[in-house]
């Protein structure tokens, strides 16, 4: 129904992304003879870099599935996205040199943390959970035709409370938050310019070797935009079938079981075939009384309280502990919530009411321990290990 609604704009987006696409060949074309640095250019980045003298492409493939449902794949340019794979594991750009993006986005970990709150530049914890980043661009992308909170229509967006429109906008307000980085972007530029290795890249990507805010979060941004995450036994499963509701021939009996109780009660809002999330904000009733009301402590509207982001379960068995507080350490305590835990909070979305209506109560889903173990069985079935073992993703730094 939804995509339906979307067609007028997705086709014109594809469209756009044809065009864009062939600039992008030819630009590739060029690109590869600037991507190889001369001897004494990879004389300077290695002193200090473990990276390829013949750039690693970050050019984005998606699986079968994706492309057969008319996904486009982000844009990336490997100059950049080199840039950024650097950028994001440098503790420079945090104001003591203590943290970087990598401290709290960790690639063995579908790049989330394994702790509830997270340790800024100063020592001091993160308000929320870290959020993982794989597919992250695959929001962006997918959600472009808009969705709904409340009855408004807007496109989708980054943080827990959904408050950046973009990754560079999100990257501007970490580096400068006050408990995650700290940083004042002048210093940043400063520090960065003076660095040689740095001047070699800001130049292959940028033409010259200037070092602006925005060059910083357009590279992190390239960077980012190459995690799709999605050589899984799940992937695997839809590239052959098509449809995420029949059994998967690569599948145990217990994970088809696990998928078909996904699909009846949790797909409605996280997805079935998990390219973009079908809701982006909910209330998922953890709390009668939330301490931190997410979307609702920004629009201070009734209807957003309690409101977060609804996150896209892809390697989600290695980015506990889960919700925006890292409140549930294991997938065991997720599935307890959903299944007994509800809370009946003015906002539950109705998808966790009983009959799906707004007045229905709290849904008690009641899985028996059978049902719980196939669950979780279908949930590790999203798991990526080579998207967290690969060599452009990780630290480049010797
Ligand atoms: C001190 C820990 C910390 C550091 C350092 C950090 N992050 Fe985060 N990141 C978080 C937390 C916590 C959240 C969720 C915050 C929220 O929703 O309010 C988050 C959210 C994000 C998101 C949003 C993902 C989504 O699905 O909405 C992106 C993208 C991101 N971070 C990228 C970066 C980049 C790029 C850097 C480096 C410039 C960085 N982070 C540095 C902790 C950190
Ligand atoms: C009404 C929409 C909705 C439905 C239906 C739903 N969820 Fe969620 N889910 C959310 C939201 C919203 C969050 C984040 C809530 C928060 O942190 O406050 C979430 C969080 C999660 C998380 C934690 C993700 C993370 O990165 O921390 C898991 C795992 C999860 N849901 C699994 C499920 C399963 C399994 C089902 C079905 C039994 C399900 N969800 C049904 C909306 C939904």
């Amino acid at each position: 129904m939804e995509i339906k609604h979307l067609k007028p704009s997705l086709s014109f987006f594809l469209l756009l992304i044809a065009c864009l696409y062939a600039c992008e060949q030819d630009k590739g074309a060029v690109d590869i003879t600037k991507a190889d640095y001369t001897d004494a250019e990879y004389e300077v980045i290695a002193r200090t870099l473990n990276i390829p003298q013949q750039r690693a492409n970050y050019f984005v493939t998606l699986p079968t599935h994706m492309a057969r449902a008319g996904i486009p794949g982000p844009l990336v340019s490997s100059a950049k996205a080199t840039l950024g794979q650097v950028l994001f594991y440098d503790t420079k750009l945090s104001a003591n040199n203590t943290v970087s993006c990598a401290s709290c986005h960790k690639q063995s970990l579908g790049f989330s943390d394994d702790v509830a709150l997270s340790k800024g530049f100063n020592g001091n914890l993160t308000k929320r959970n870290s959020l993982a980043l794989a597919s992250v661009p695959n929001f962006d992308v997918s959600y472009k035709g808009g969705n709904n909170v409340g009855s408004l229509v807007r496109p989708a967006a980054f943080f827990w409370d959904e408050r950046a429109k973009s990754i560079p906008e999100q990257s501007m307000m970490t580096l400068q938050d006050a408990i995650e980085m700290g940083v004042d972007l002048d210093e940043l530029s400063k520090r960065l310019e003076n660095i040689a290795y740095y001047n070699i890249l800001f130049t292959k990507a940028f033409g010259t070797g200037k070092v602006t805010p925005n060059r910083v979060t357009d590279a992190l941004e390239h960077f980012i935009n190459g995690f799709i995450s999605t050589d899984t036994p799940f992937d695997e499963g839809l590239n052959k079938h098509a449809d995420p509701m029949v059994d998967f021939a690569n599948f145990t009996a217990q994970e088809n079981r696990g998928k078909a109780l996904f699909n009846t009660s949790c797909a409605n809002c996280h997805s079935a075939d998990f390219t973009s999330v079908v809701q982006s904000v909910a209330n998922n009733g953890l709390d009668i009384d939330y301490q931190d009301n997410g979307v609702g402590a920004l629009t201070n509207h009734d209807r957003d309280q309690g409101q977060f982001k609804v996150p896209f379960l892809r390697n989600i068995a290695l980015t506990g502990p889960y919700m925006h507080d890292g409140r549930f350490e294991t997938l065991e305590d997720v599935l307890d919530h959903y299944s007994e835990g509800i809370q009946e909070h003015p906002n539950l979305d109705k998808r966790l009411r009983k009959d799906g209506v707004f007045d229905g109560e709290a849904l008690r889903l009641n899985y028996s321990a059978e049902e719980k173990a196939a669950l979780l069985a279908f949930l590790h079935t999203l798991t990526d290990y080579d998207f967290i073992q690969e060599e452009k993703f990780s630290d480049p730094f010797k």
